[in-house]
């Protein structure tokens, strides 16, 4: 019997063909679009593939939009320029076209949110979505229509600086984070007042760069493809998603802007996305460095034949494209297709009808109330609480003195993180402001001597003083962390502990013997190895932007319970990368109980005596903190976990329920996580994949049961090919509050 006859009786193939993406594109933006095409020059047309970096309207510049030389701009901000340059496009060439307005609004604009993996630890999508919202009401409003967001690459290397962009190590979590991210920035007209186009991006697997160093090569294989990198992608495309745009690295030889593969048979055939695809920042011209292409026009040719429409930057359509139609290595047809999918995003935009900013702009705009409400939210949910030794928090007691330490304890700007273009250092309340404002309305003393100036800063100045004090305080709170450039693009690190001298001065405050919290305010998972036995309580709050003092001072001091949750691994060592909870299970995994570690071992010990299972000698193979993890200053307890059913049939679904009590004194919320285990797969399958998860807020006593259906399609997995595989077997469902969470029974589909 052939191998797929064999598994036929017991494989149900789901149907691969996607539901219809939620297009944000009507009939009337592509009558539209045609009616332009109908009109247009070959110029005009390859005008329309050029994306512009304008910071400044040059008279070059404005003889590029007069021409119809420019289909976009990028980073133009002002509202003046952007009138201006509107009315160009609009009045001054020949068919009035408006141009896409695009900027990177990656975690906020003027009012800057938590980095996007601060904002995954929320694990909260309604918070994402108005946080996107805001994000997106306030760029619309200086006359932007479109943002490269969300940046939805995941990733499993906390050395890449990007990760601070990313949602973190799970495509269920991305996923989530993807469409949420999708709705707050598009709403569900893209023509609002307030709503921008998003892009997906990078497409694809760009978080896979080898050896966690940006830009560098990935080499992902198909079947990882669809189970990790590939779902937020497809998540965006269903949420309705705009655009995309493709990474800057090379995925199994092909580069991902060259990629018809990722944009032709995965993007617009399987998935069926209608929008426009942009390259990223000279991506095309990159094809040369990447040893793909021989030159610029060979390059353009490569892109163009993959589905990249818009060219960010770099002029390779502009310089070649005539002369490839010419020679009949492209096709007009080709060309009209790309310029369709321009148009009928400017269209839906509704910027035929009014591409310019509202009167009275300014930029930047103002940060209201309602804005630092948000932002205030956002920050607070994302802090994740790691360690809490003896009730070192909330601070407490009359009138306490609290000192407050740290390099990031008072750094308006360095609190905002990576991509904050937009913000301004005056808006940022620090630590050290929202700590001194809640001393004055509460009589407790707060004192700051931050120790270090910055993250880097290896000397501590008058250390004696510095340590005195801290012995004269009732609790010590220290703001560590990582300035804002030390993550983000092109900012990967190899050492990922704390910079400078902070590990030391934190191990000797612990000696003071004054209860001492640590906030790491960071872009990525740091290894805290080094101050973990140092510090009393610990909260990773990320970098948590504008409003992150009041949110951080109001977690500390007991105004509210911390509720963030790890969106990835916090590994105990640089060597344990890449480590995350949904590894495969291995054919020798290793029984924790049994590390024999290398200085445990006898001299002159022979090959066999330590057993060969899946171990490191030199360190255990668990993380620091596990993902899905944090606590809160009350205690939820979960009990009666059901299953629907202990045997079904292939293709129902299950349902999943469990009562969760807050069992402690004080209000909380709790992210309810729900995982599964495959036992028996035809492709050996993760120890367990989060399915489904939901945070829910109770009182002290409150119950709540919360429950989850098990859809035969969150019960499949995908072959290599990208299609579905149901499969019958044992299943293991875990509930809990993070990815430790405890077996709640089996079921067995047949
Ligand atoms: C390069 C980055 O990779 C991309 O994420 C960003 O949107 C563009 N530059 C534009 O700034």
């Amino acid at each position: 019997m052939r191998p797929l006859a064999r598994f036929l009786p017991f494989l149900l193939i789901l149907a691969a063909a996607p539901l219809p993406a939620a297009s944000p594109f009507s009939p009337e933006d592509d009558a539209r679009a045609s009616a332009l095409l109908a009109q247009m020059t070959r110029a005009e047309k390859i005008g329309q593939l050029q994306q512009m970096n304008v910071r400044r309207l040059t008279p070059e510049v404005r003889e590029a939009l007069r021409a119809g030389g420019v289909g976009s701009a990028l980073n133009a901000i002002e509202p003046k320029q952007i009138r201006e340059m509107q009315r160009i496009a609009m009045e001054e060439s020949r068919l009035g076209i408006p141009l896409l307005l695009g900027r990177d609004v990656i975690h906020g604009f003027r009012t800057v949110l938590p980095i996007p993996l601060g904002l995954a630890a929320t694990w909260n999508p309604e918070v994402i979505e108005e946080g996107a919202a805001l994000s997106a009401r306030e760029a619309r409003g200086v006359g932007l229509n479109w943002t490269f967001a969300p940046m939805i690459d995941v990733t499993r290397d906390p050395r890449w600086g990007r990760v601070a962009e990313s949602p973190g190590e799970d495509p269920f979590l991305a996923s989530v984070y993807a469409t949420a991210m999708v709705r707050g920035l598009q709403g569900d007209d893209l023509r609002a007042p307030d709503r921008l186009a998003a892009t997906a991006k990078h497409f694809a697997a760009y978080g896979a760069s080898q050896a966690g160093r940006d830009y560098n090569t990935t080499w992902v294989p198909e079947q990882q493809l669809w189970e990790v990198h590939l779902p937020p992608f497809k998540a965006a495309v269903d949420a309705g998603v705009a655009s995309f745009m493709s990474g800057f690295n090379d995925l199994n030889g092909v580069p991902a802007t060259a990629n018809a593969w990722l944009f032709q048979d995965v993007l617009r055939e399987t998935w069926g996305f209608d929008g426009m695809v942009v390259s990223d920042w000279d991506s095309i011209e990159e094809l040369i460095e990447h040893g793909i292409a021989a030159d610029e026009r060979e390059a353009a040719l490569l892109a163009a034949r993959a589905g990249i429409d818009l060219e960010m930057v770099s002029t390779t359509y502009a310089d070649h494209y005539a002369e490839l139609l010419e020679e009949g290595l492209l096709s007009e047809e080709q060309l009209d297709a790309k310029v369709r999918h321009i148009l009928r995003l400017k269209s839906a935009l509704g910027l035929f009808e009014n591409p310019y900013p509202p009167e009275g702009a300014v930029y930047p705009p103002p940060v209201t109330d309602e804005a630092r409400a948000t932002a205030q939210r956002a920050a607070l949910e994302s802090a994740v609480l790691l360690k809490n030794e003896d009730r070192t928090l909330p601070l407490t007691g009359e009138a306490p003195h609290v000192l407050v330490m740290g390099p990031l304890a008072d750094q308006p700007y360095e609190q905002y993180g990576t991509w904050a273009f937009d913000g301004r250092e005056e808006d940022s309340v620090t630590p050290r402001t929202a700590f001194e404002t809640w001393a004055a309305e509460t009589g407790a003393t707060v004192e700051f001597i931050p120790g270090l100036t910055y993250s880097r800063d290896q000397t501590v100045e008058d250390r004696e003083a510095v340590l005195a004090a801290a012995r004269e305080a009732d609790a010590l709170v220290f703001f560590a962390g990582e300035e804002s450039i030390l993550s983000g693009e092109a900012r990967s690190r190899t050492d990922i502990t704390l910079p400078g001298a902070q590990a030391a001065l934190i191990a000797a405050l612990a000696e003071t013997g004054t209860p001492l919290t640590v906030v790491v305010m960071a872009g990525r998972p740091l290894v805290l190895e080094n101050i973990l036995p140092h510090a009393d309580a610990l909260l990773y709050s990320f970098h948590p932007g504008t409003m992150g003092g009041p949110a951080l001072v109001d977690l500390l001091v007991g105004r509210a319970s911390p509720s963030g949750k790890l969106p990835i691994t916090i590994p105990r060592s640089v060597g344990q990368i890449p480590i995350f909870y949904s590894h495969r299970n291995t054919g020798r995994p290793k029984d924790p109980a049994e590390y024999v570690f290398i200085d445990d071992i006898p001299v002159g010990q022979t090959q066999t005596s330590l057993g060969f299972d899946s171990h490191y000698l030199d360190e255990s193979n668990e993380p620091r903190f596990v993902f899905g993890e944090g606590l809160s200053y009350t205690t939820f307890t979960y009990r009666d976990g059901r299953l629907s059913a202990e045997r079904a049939a292939v293709g129902t679904a299950i349902e999943v329920s469990i009562e969760v009590e807050n069992t402690g004194e004080r209000a909380g919320a709790e992210v309810v996580q729900l995982y599964l285990r495959d036992h028996k797969g035809s492709l050996s399958r993760p120890v367990r994949e989060l399915k489904g998860f939901e945070k829910i807020h109770l009182a002290p006593g409150e119950t709540s049961t919360v429950s989850f259906t098990l859809t035969p399609e969150l019960l499949s997995f995908p072959g290599p090919d990208g299609s579905p595989r149901l499969e019958p077997g044992l299943f293991e469902v875990f509930v809990g509050g993070s990815s430790q969470a405890p077996s709640r029974g089996t079921f067995v589909l047949e």
